[in-house]
Parts: structure tokens; C-alpha cells; sequence
């Protein structure tokens, strides 16, 4: 029988995490996942796949970006033989609020990573989770692995700095270090403050009779955006091959946030159209006449990405990648199809307990969910 092997995972509760838990167990390896001290419990996205598993198969462990004696105890007490660095301050617009903090968990927590394995388990592959974020206000479209990088916020300078730092590693120290960058990947289980879930979850809301309008900022921004379990694949696949490399993962297609709200809306039989111009632009239910989607200046980013497409062919031909696993228009519709339910449940739960505080459970259900479809009991 071959040895199971052991993956260490920073940002084990996010979603790229979670997705990443799921494939790696299935795969028979050891996870131990790193998460940070918070107040509240955040463990929604991998409690029900990991709270039957014993310590040979699952270990949650606490630890920061920001604290290189927690990645340095895990390194030795572990010894993993493939490391994911999930971990971030991971939003865009809010680094822009909390510079130096994205800084030093987003840039320096690699460093971080990448010293202790060198000292410590230098045997261990070391996945960068990078960003088409670099390329920023872009240089070329589409944006491949060798388009020169040209980042606009604090987030993509931080994850410039630990793009280049995870290939210095590899060049100096002769690390196994790659680099994924990875354009936008979206789920059910993808952050609300991120435009694709904030449009599914609003829109649900709004259907439900919860909320009245969804209000964003750039409709006419354009991304790539692809389906997270697909992607995280291809995180396990980079750290599979002979030798190490970086690899941009895209579907090859890009749309608007406008794009976005359209097809998000006619899932729940709303035909949209829209209105006026700039901040004073209002998306309309041509039905009903009901205004459903405005636009604030508050969403705006001091400095925009406007369009982002990625060019994955490397990754076709290398990894296997097969970019249209997923179609845009079924990844709109499997989130909506979710937060629909998730909307019915809160309905529900409402009519019983008007005091209840819905917030706190709702990660909670949104795994129960997802269970019942993965038919985990
Ligand atoms: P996410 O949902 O925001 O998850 C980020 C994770 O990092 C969370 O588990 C978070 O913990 C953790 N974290 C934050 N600060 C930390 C700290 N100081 N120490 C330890 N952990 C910390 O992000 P995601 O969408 O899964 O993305 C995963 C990674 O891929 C991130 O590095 C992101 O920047 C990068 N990326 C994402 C995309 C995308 O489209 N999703 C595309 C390209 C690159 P809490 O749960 O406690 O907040
Ligand atoms: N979040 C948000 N909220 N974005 C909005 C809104 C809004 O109300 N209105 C318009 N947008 C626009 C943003 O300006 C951006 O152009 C686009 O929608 C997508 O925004 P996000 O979903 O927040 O993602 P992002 O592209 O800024 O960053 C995500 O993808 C990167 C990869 O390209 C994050 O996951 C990053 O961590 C990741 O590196």
C-alpha cells in the first residue's frame, strides 16, 4: 500500500480552500488545514466533509499569514509533502482600505512560507495561489503567462511581490515552487462581498421578498469567470508535474458585470433594462417597471481592472485543463439555483423564529445543502 500523503492548506475556510479539502480527501491524502483565531466560528464551508474525519485523514490547526512561528510549528510537526497557499486578505477593493495589512498577509505571508520550507522541508512543493490580478490595467489581451504584468491596487502589488518571491525560491534555492494564476473562479460557496455572489445572493433575496434592489458599482468591467472546483484541480495538478512551472488557469471568455446581472436575473424570469448613464444608470424589471439593480459610486475602486481574459493554453496542453468544463451560463445558474434555496430556507426560518439571528447559521445551512446534493449525511 503507498503512503498517504500530506497536504498543509492556508485559507482552509475560504472557498478555494474548502474546494481544495473536498478534492484532496477524495484523493486519499492527510489534510491539515491552517486557519486563523476569529470570534466567531467560520468553519461553514468544511465542517460537514471533515467532522466525521479522524486526525490520520483531517487536522485543523490555528495559524496567521502574519506569524511565521505558526507556519514554521506546522512545517516541523507535519511535514507536509505539498503545501497550498490559499491564504489572503483576498479582496480587492477593501485592500485599498488596509494596505499594509494586505502587504504582509498577502505579499509577505509567502516569504513566510517559502523560508520555512527551505529550512525545514525543503522536499515540500509550495503552490502560490497568484492572481490575473497582476496584469492590471492590462497590456495585452488575452493575458497569458508571459504578458508582462502591470498591477493597480494593493492587493495585486502584494500577490506581485509573492509571485516573484515563490520563483526566486525556485531559481536560487531550487524549490519546488509554482505559481497558478488563476482568473476569477466563482461557487455557492464564493464570498458575498464578491460581485458574482452578491448579484446571486441579492438576486434571490430580492425574489424571495427579502431584499428590494441590489446596488453595485462598474457594470461595464469585464472578467473571465470560471467555476472554483474546477479550478482548484488544477492547483493539485501543477504541484504533480516533473518539473515546476506557472500556469495561467481561465476559461479563454470573458463577460460584464452588466453580463453578469443579466443572466443571473433571467434565471428568475426577470428580462432587465436599463436606464440613464454612469452613477444615475438603473437596471429595470421590464415587466413589472420595478427598479432592480442600481449603481453607487461606493462600489467603484480608486483605480479599476476593467477588463480582464485569460489565455489558458499552456495549461491545455500541460495540464489537461479543459476550460469549458463549466459554461458561464451554467455557473450562473448553479449559484442562483442555490441561493434560492438558501433564500426559501431563510423565508422559512424567518416565519418561525422572527428573532432569530439568520446571519450566524447561514453558513451553517449553506453546507447543509450542498451535502444533501453531495448525498454526505
Ligand atoms: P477567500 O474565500 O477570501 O479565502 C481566503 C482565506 O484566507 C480564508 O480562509 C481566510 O480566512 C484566510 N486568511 C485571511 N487572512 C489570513 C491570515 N492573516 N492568516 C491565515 N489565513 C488568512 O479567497 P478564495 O477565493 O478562496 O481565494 C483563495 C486564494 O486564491 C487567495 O489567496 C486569493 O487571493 C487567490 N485568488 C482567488 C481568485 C478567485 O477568483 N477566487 C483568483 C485568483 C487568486 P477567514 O475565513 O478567517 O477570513
Ligand atoms: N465586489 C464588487 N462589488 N465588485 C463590483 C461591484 C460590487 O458591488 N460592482 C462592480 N464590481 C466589479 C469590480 O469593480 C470588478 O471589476 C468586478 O466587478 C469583479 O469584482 P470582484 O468580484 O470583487 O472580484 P475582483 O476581480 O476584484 O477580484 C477577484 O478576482 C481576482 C482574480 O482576478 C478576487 O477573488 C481576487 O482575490 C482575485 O485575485
Amino acid at each position: 500500500m503507498t503512503e498517504r500523503k500530506t497536504a498543509l492548506v492556508s485559507g482552509i475556510t475560504g472557498q478555494d480552500g474548502s474546494y481544495l479539502t473536498d478534492f484532496l480527501l477524495a484523493r486519499g491524502y492527510r489534510v491539515i488545514g491552517m486557519f486563523r483565531r476569529s470570534s466567531t466560528f467560520n468553519f461553514g464551508r468544511i465542517d460537514a466533509v471533515t467532522r466525521k474525519l479522524g486526525e490520520d485523514r483531517f487536522q485543523g490547526i490555528y495559524g496567521d499569514l502574519a506569524d511565521a512561528s505558526s507556519i514554521k510549528h506546522a512545517l516541523t510537526k507535519y511535514r507536509p509533502d505539498e503545501v497550498y497557499n490559499l491564504g489572503a486578505q483576498s479582496h480587492v477593493g477593501i485592500s485599498f482600505e488596509i494596505p499594509e495589512y494586505t502587504a504582509d498577509v498577502t505579499g509577505l505571508g509567502a516569504v513566510r512560507f517559502l523560508e520555512a520550507i527551505r529550512a525545514l522541508v525543503p522536499h515540500a512543493r509550495y503552490y502560490q495561489a497568484s492572481s490575473s490580478e497582476l496584469y492590471g490595467d492590462v497590456l495585452e489581451s488575452p493575458q497569458s503567462e508571459t504578458t508582462p504584468f502591470n498591477p493597480v491596487s494593493p492587493y495585486a502589488c502584494a500577490k506581485a511581490y509573492a509571485f516573484y518571491i515563490a520563483q526566486t525560491y525556485r531559481r536560487a534555492y531550487g524549490l519546488y515552487a509554482v505559481n497558478g494564476i488563476l482568473f476569477n473562479h466563482e461557487s455557492p460557496r464564493r464570498g458575498e462581498n464578491f460581485l458574482p455572489r452578491k448579484v446571486t445572493t441579492r438576486l434571490a433575496a430580492i425574489h424571495a421578498g427579502l431584499a428590494d434592489k441590489l446596488v453595485v458599482g462598474n457594470l461595464n468591467a469585464k472578467r473571465d469567470w470560471g467555476y472554483a472546483p474546477d479550478f482548484v484541480e488544477c492547483m493539485h495538478a501543477m504541484l504533480q508535474q516533473d518539473e515546476p512551472d506557472d500556469y495561467v488557469i481561465a476559461t479563454g471568455e470573458a463577460h460584464t458585470v452588466r453580463e453578469f446581472i443579466e443572466v443571473a436575473a433571467s434565471k428568475i424570469d426577470i428580462v432587465l433594462t436599463w436606464e440613464g448613464s454612469g452613477v444615475a444608470e438603473v437596471g429595470i424589471d421590464s415587466r413589472t417597471g420595478r427598479e432592480i439593480v442600481a449603481v453607487s459610486d461606493r462600489y467603484f475602486r480608486p483605480a479599476e481592472v476593467n477588463e480582464l481574459c485569460g489565455n489558458p493554453s499552456k495549461a491545455v496542453q500541460r495540464l489537461g485543463w479543459n476550460p469549458r468544463k463549466t459554461s458561464f451560463n451554467d455557473l450562473v445558474e448553479k449559484m442562483m439555483k442555490h441561493d434560492l434555496e438558501v433564500a426559501e430556507m431563510m423565508v422559512r426560518l424567518r416565519e418561525r423564529w422572527p428573532t432569530l439571528p439568520i446571519d450566524s447559521f447561514k453558513s451553517a445551512f449553506l453546507r447543509e445543502i450542498d451535502d444533501e446534493k453531495a448525498g454526505i449525511s
